[in-house]
């Protein structure tokens, strides 16, 4: 029997070591799905409760950032989503996925012993080849958050990719050269989810977060080109604030903060 047979709910919950967060009836397992972040924000215009968990082995509209596609194949990866409803500004809320960023990656070390880095905000990398997407979707409601999805696709068992990443995307099996088991990967993501997205909201910020994330981030003093949608431009990045922004020195020596947005850097994805 191979190390992943089993990925489904009950090998999931058995390696689940969390209070709330995909517990007491609140994860969902899908064989194939459209996409899992459709469905956890399906569920939660039904009035599902903070912590509910979606998870597929396959999703046939999968969906990536800036409206381009996830695609998964059946058996060698995992997709999953979280519902969340936090009481606070909505301006943190693209902190959550740098927290997202945060756990996934503290799972693949606490699983496999891979190091890898973070493209901010929000890509998990290993020798420049992604590994992992993140995908944040929130509905505001009278000016605080309604609720947030976090969707996070990681690939795991997957050797061969499509011709058009096959340059740029990577698998933990790749990596590490040993095959994962999903479910304990997508549990233990969840594991330390709950631990840090407690720690961010007893405090408001990611001050406790700051430096781990700093120290893995692949764009810090490297040179970078920030994609502003009003006008790009480029310079030296020198780390994230408490609020989750990239900090980037520009030629002039200014500082600008950078909330969101597509971050080219240097040697990661073929930029140069
Ligand atoms: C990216 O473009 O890097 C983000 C990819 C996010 C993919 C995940 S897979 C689980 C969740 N459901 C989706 O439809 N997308 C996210």
């Amino acid at each position: 029997m191979s190390v992943d047979d089993n990925f489904g709910e009950d090998e999931i919950s058995s390696f689940l070591r969390t209070r709330w967060l995909g517990t007491g009836g609140r994860l969902l397992f899908f064989r194939e799905i459209g996409s899992t972040n459709d469905e956890a924000v399906r569920q939660a215009g039904k009035g599902a409760e903070e912590g509910l968990v979606v998870i597929a082995d396959l999703q046939n509209s999968g969906k990536g950032r800036r409206g381009r596609v996830w695609k998964g194949e059946a058996g060698l990866n995992t997709a999953m989503s979280y519902l969340l409803r936090p009481d606070f500004d909505p301006d943190l809320a693209s902190a959550i996925t740098l927290i997202m960023a945060l756990s996934c990656r503290k799972a693949i070390r606490n699983v496999t012993g891979l190091e890898t880095l973070i493209k901010w905000p929000n890509d998990i990398v290993s020798k420049g080849k992604k590994l992992v997407g993140i995908l944040t979707e929130m509905s505001p409601e009278n000016g605080r958050i309604g609720y947030v999805v976090v969707g996070t696709g990681i690939n795991i068992n997957q050797s061969v990719f499509p011709e058009e990443i096959s340059e740029t995307a990577s698998s933990l099996f790749l990596e590490t050269g040993e095959k994962v088991s999903r479910s304990g990967i997508t549990a233990e993501c969840a594991n330390c989810f709950e631990e840090y997205y407690e720690l961010f909201k007893s405090t408001g910020s990611l001050k406790d977060m700051q430096d781990e994330y700093n120290a893995v981030c692949v764009n810090n003093g490297r040179r970078v080109k920030v994609l502003d949608p009003k006008k790009s431009f480029e310079g030296e990045a020198l780390g994230i604030n408490e609020r989750g922004s990239l900090l980037v020195r520009t030629d002039d020596g200014r500082v600008r903060e950078v909330y969101a947005g597509e971050v080219s850097v240097r040697g990661v994805y073929g930029y140069t």
